[in-house]
């Protein structure tokens, strides 16, 4: 099987539509949604199985003054396709696109309840900061919080003439 990790484009938002749609619990976002997060400030990224969209994961960029931070929005690996990486790679993928636009960290929340995904997050990296009470409906549940801090590049200080 030939895996393919890559930045999302207009011509697969019915899969990705299609894949939101048979995962429960995932957002459900419109087309006109997902065309805004493609065309604006979100890194959108999409796995293929042989051709196939077989997941898909999305982060968006908070501009708070003096830095960049980005949020995960949603991941998703189609259940036929789970335990084979593909979630592993998009986070990286993630991860590098993006370091890559300048963001100093990601965060996400997750279901205290979601052994699978925190395993995932945890494998690379993410650190627990916290709990958000009741945070998710159907069913209420509380809400873990992580981030994974980014490697800052240490700005040599310039020294002046001898
Ligand atoms: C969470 C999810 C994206 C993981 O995708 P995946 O492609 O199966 O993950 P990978 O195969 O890359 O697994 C990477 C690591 O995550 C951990 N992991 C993944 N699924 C796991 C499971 N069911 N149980 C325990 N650990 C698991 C393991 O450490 C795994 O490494 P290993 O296979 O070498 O042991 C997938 O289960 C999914 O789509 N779940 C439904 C949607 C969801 O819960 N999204 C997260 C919302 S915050």
């Amino acid at each position: 099987m030939t895996n393919v990790i890559r930045r999302a484009e207009e011509r697969d938002v019915a899969a990705l539509q299609h894949l939101q749609a048979a995962t429960p619990g995932m957002p459900e976002w419109t087309p006109v949604h997902w065309l805004g997060l493609l065309s604006g400030d979100a890194i959108v990224v999409i796995a293929e199985a042989d051709g196939e969209v077989a997941g898909y994961a999305v982060a968006s960029l908070l501009r708070i003054p003096g830095e960049v931070v980005a949020e995960l929005e949603a991941i998703v690996v189609a259940s036929s396709h789970r335990r084979n990486g593909l979630g592993n790679g998009l986070l990286r993928y993630l991860l590098t696109e993006a370091q890559a636009a300048g963001a100093i960290r990601l965060m996400l929340e997750v279901r205290t309840g979601n052994g699978a995904a925190q395993a995932l997050y945890r494998g690379l990296g993410f650190q627990e900061e916290g709990l958000r009470r009741r945070y998710y409906r159907d069913p209420v549940e509380d809400a873990m919080l992580m981030s994974l801090q980014f490697p800052q590049e240490t700005v040599a200080e310039e020294k002046g003439p001898e």
